[in-house]
């Protein structure tokens, strides 16, 4: 069997085991192939009679289960793309979203770029955020924090990967080990917001629960954030928080109770409310 011969019955399987169409399928298994072989995509294509020895083929149908298991293509391949950037990932982070990357775009189209500006990033994981706002924006001051250890060394390891030096990674539980005379000029995160019994979690059995849920109605970290952030905001300073689908307006009800003003909430690509921000006077 050659090249083309494996990726034709993997995307088979694939598609079979993980209803998804015939396209996706085949561009699971040449991602699967490309891990194995380190070659690109491109090459594959121009070289499907490539024959494979017995030790690939044999490696390559143990990667192929792994996926038919369910297991995400990310944490089989540890890659991921989010924004202008390949992160590194492992299975102590959440595997970055399309959604967040609203979050991204949102925080480097609102915010002044005429001067640098200081930027917090909490719950970093692989430092999706952090890192993809850094490349935009070499010259913003950037920390990062997460309570996973594991996490923050990923996100280190990758902003050394992509060259982005200018990030101050810190692990604290939110805002415990924050310097109480530090402020910014906007903090972002990404928490955890699915509740405790969400029967979605099942199919999200892979990824960390320390970075899905928090509490009974998954708001446990949107409330610590939203209330805890204005003595670390400067003046005029801005919280932006990604929520699940059912909490912006739980979430608009704790930025008017805590003060902020020019509370909004921006809808992400699939027209769902999922990004919530507020200003401090
Ligand atoms: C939904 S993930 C977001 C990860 C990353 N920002 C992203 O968007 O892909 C939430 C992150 O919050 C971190 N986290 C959970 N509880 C925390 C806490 N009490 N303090 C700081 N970080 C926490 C988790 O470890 C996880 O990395």
């Amino acid at each position: 069997m050659d090249l083309k011969d494996h990726l034709l019955l993997a995307s088979s399987k694939i598609r079979t085991s993980l209803h998804i169409d015939s396209r996706q399928a085949m561009l699971e298994s040449r991602l699967l192939m490309s891990h194995l072989l380190l070659q690109d995509i491109t090459w594959m294509m121009g070289h499907p009679d490539t024959p494979l020895s017995l030790s690939q083929s044999d490696a390559f149908f143990a990667l192929t289960e792994r996926r038919l298991n369910g297991e995400p293509l990310a944490y089989i391949t540890g890659k991921m793309a989010f924004y202008d950037i390949e992160l590194n990932i492992n299975p102590s982070v959440l595997i970055p979203r399309p959604e967040t990357e609203c979050l991204v775009e949102l925080v480097l189209s609102c915010l002044d770029t005429s001067q640098p500006l200081s930027l917090l990033d909490l719950g970093t994981g692989s430092g999706a955020i952090a890192l993809s706002i850094a490349k935009a924006r070499p010259d913003w001051k950037i920390t990062a924090t997460d309570i996973s250890g594991d996490a923050l060394f990923l996100a280190q390891h990758n902003a050394k990967r992509l060259g982005l030096n200018q990030i101050k990674f810190l692990k604290s539980d939110w805002f415990s080990k924050l310097s109480a005379n530090e402020q910014y000029d906007v903090i972002v995160s990404n928490p955890p917001y699915i509740a405790t019994d969400d029967p979605h979690l099942r199919q999200l059995g892979f990824e960390p629960l320390l970075a899905l849920t928090s509490g009974q109605d998954g708001l446990d970290a949107l409330k610590t954030l939203i209330t805890q952030a204005p003595p670390y905001l400067r003046k005029g300073g801005l919280l932006i928080c990604e929520h699940g689908y059912n909490q912006a307006k739980a979430c608009y009800q704790l930025f008017k109770s805590c003060g902020y003003h020019d509370i909004r909430c921006t809808q992400d690509l699939a027209g769902i409310d999922r990004i919530s921000s507020g200003r401090i006077a």
